[in-house]
């Protein structure tokens, strides 16, 4: 027995070692918030606890979505909307998959050379601010799609939790003072009257939108009539054309939001869900994911050199492809099968070297034989049945056009300037476009925004989306790497420095701090050039991992002010 003991206590000791170990690494990879069964991750915790309020109460996923959508339009004026439009992908519980499209139409006023002047120079400004850069919101009619084909409970008790928190009030929180206070003079410059938020709104302040509660209580009484015709109607067409805009109610009363498939492929025993155009996300990702799969992307590293060389590479030819080929699948057409297969991405990648970058001016949007021719924000919701949506929603720059319908209490978007106003020329994101992106009337202009599912073996494994215009892609994309190649849990994934490469500007822009200075000089011997500038902020992802123990960890970017609620 005096000869077991030394044994019994290393036995023990290693095992105490082992558990510690496994502890630690545990505790490494799962910092987030966890839940048993259901979660909302979303730019703001109001948003967040009222959608996890109607997940408490029974409702599912989609109640969850409609509730936590127009808390994020009271709570959240800076990209939450009903004057803005997004995507929502989703996977029910028995495996079905598709999308929801509510993005913003160009008017039927619109024109091609409308943002040109008589030289054909683009007017500075006519697309990204005011009362012309406002495309028809989707927001609304989006909603009650939704509510139509999955909707559980009254559309009624979805919308009154927004309406309370309008009237009662929302605290501004330290970021949205900065925010609004760097936005502040284009509200002036924009509206002919002080709007609501052109006040100089402190930390700690309450906000009570009443005007916006009203709004909201006339889309609950007449259902999306009460936003695309009557009162609120008249009082968003009027505003707007009394500021040089060419909205008018038959755009208003023709608008719809529309279903489509899911842009789905395989990375390894992944299964990816991604949103089909107009959104550029879903073939861009598959793009890239397809370019770096027979590559051991695990053993390099995170963010190593040659993650970064082969990411950048990737992303350098998906993003010209996007210039060239997408833009509304109802206006024209867009090669997805040929873009998205191995056989063309691996042609594509034929002239990528370890050695050095591949310059974008000697690299154009690849040839197809045969071919026919930020501000946003998301949130991934979760619930107790195993339905799964994540939706991204967006004003498209910060606050949209800062055209302020004070009657309504809702800012319009800036959508309009997603389109290409003339080939070449980039937009706010500095985004190339072409032909298929050019503007025609009642035409959907081309977007980045992600929302994306990830199945593993044939279950729920991730849903993951993030603002931030162009970024919105590969901020997506890295995060899923992150989990996937890099073993990280969802907080870490999403806290995880990011960087950027959208083709043109040959430029790869990374997040500040998080990358040293020894490897920056590494890509520069290889002829990357490196934007760092201390403001980049790379995305603000929100998501929900399944763990393998069928817990949900939340990864709510720290970059806002996001929150992961569950239960
Ligand atoms: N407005 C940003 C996007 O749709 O890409």
């Amino acid at each position: 027995m005096k000869k077991l003991i030394p044994i019994i206590a290393f036995v023990f000791i290693f095992m105490q070692c082992k558990k510690n170990t496994l502890e630690t690494a545990q505790n490494n990879k799962i910092t987030g918030f966890i839940a048993d069964s259901a979660m909302v991750v979303s730019a703001r915790e109001e948003a967040s606890k009222i959608g996890v309020a109607i997940l408490k109460k029974g409702g599912n996923a989609f109640d969850a979505m409609i509730a936590t959508e127009l808390s994020l339009a009271v709570a959240y004026p800076f990209a939450g909307n009903i004057g803005g439009g997004g995507f929502m992908v989703y996977r029910t519980n028995d495996g079905k998959t598709g999308t929801l499209d509510y993005r913003e139409k160009a008017p039927l006023a619109a024109s091609k050379n409308m943002y040109l002047d008589e030289n054909g120079n683009i007017i500075e400004g006519k697309s990204t601010l005011g009362a012309m850069a406002v495309g028809v919101p989707g927001t609304v009619d989006g909603l009650f799609k939704v509510h139509e084909k999955f909707g559980s409970l009254p559309f009624s008790e979805l919308i009154q939790p927004a309406i309370d928190l309008a009237n009662k009030g929302v605290v501004v929180t330290k970021k949205q003072a900065e925010r609004l206070a760097y936005y502040k003079h284009y509200f002036s410059e924009v509206n002919d009257t002080i709007i609501l938020l052109d006040y100089d709104w402190k930390e700690g302040d309450t906000i009570k939108y009443v005007k916006l509660a009203k709004t909201l209580e006339r889309i609950r009484d007449h259902g999306r009539d009460g936003f695309y015709k009557g009162e609120t109607a008249e009082m968003l067409v009027n505003y707007v054309q009394k500021l040089g805009g060419i909205i008018t109610k038959e755009d208003l009363s023709n608008y719809e939001a529309k279903w489509r498939n899911a842009i789905e492929f395989n990375y390894k025993d992944l299964k990816i869900i991604a949103m089909s155009p107009p959104s550029s996300g879903g073939i861009c990702n598959a793009q890239i994911f397809k370019a770096i799969e027979p590559f051991d992307m695990a053993s390099y590293g995170h963010n190593s050199l040659k993650s970064i060389q082969l990411l950048t590479e990737a992303e350098r030819r998906a993003y010209a492809d996007r210039s060239y080929y997408l833009g509304d699948p109802d206006f024209v057409n867009i090669p997805i099968d040929t873009l998205i297969s191995s056989t063309y991405v691996k042609n594509r990648m034929a002239n990528f070297s370890w050695d050095h970058a591949t310059p974008s001016s000697t690299l154009k949007h690849g040839n197809i034989v045969g071919y026919e021719s930020d501000e946003t924000t998301h949130y991934s919701i979760v619930d107790k049945y195993g339905n799964s949506i994540s939706a991204t929603t967006t004003l498209n720059g910060a606050y949209g056009s800062k055209v302020y319908v004070s009657e309504g209490g809702f800012f319009l978007n800036n959508e309009m300037d997603d389109f290409s106003s003339k080939p070449g020329i980039p937009n706010m994101f500095g985004l190339i476009g072409a032909e298929a992106n050019s503007i025609a009337p009642e035409k959907r202009m081309l977007s980045s925004m992600t929302p994306t599912i990830v199945e593993k073996n044939n279950q729920f494994y991730m849903s993951v989306g993030s603002p931030g215009g162009s970024t919105i892609i590969t901020s997506v994309l890295q995060t899923i790497l992150n989990v996937y190649e890099f073993q990280m849990g969802m907080q870490d994934a999403v806290n995880a420095p990011r960087f950027h490469h959208q083709w043109l500007p040959d430029v790869i822009t990374m997040e500040p701090k998080g990358f040293d200075s020894l490897l920056v000089n590494q890509l520069q011997e290889k002829g990357y050039q490196i934007k760092q500038e201390n403001s980049v902020i790379l995305g603000k992802v929100d998501a929900v991992l399944r763990l393998p123990n069928g817990k949900l960890e939340g990864g709510a970017d720290y970059r806002g002010d996001d929150k992961a609620v569950g239960f």
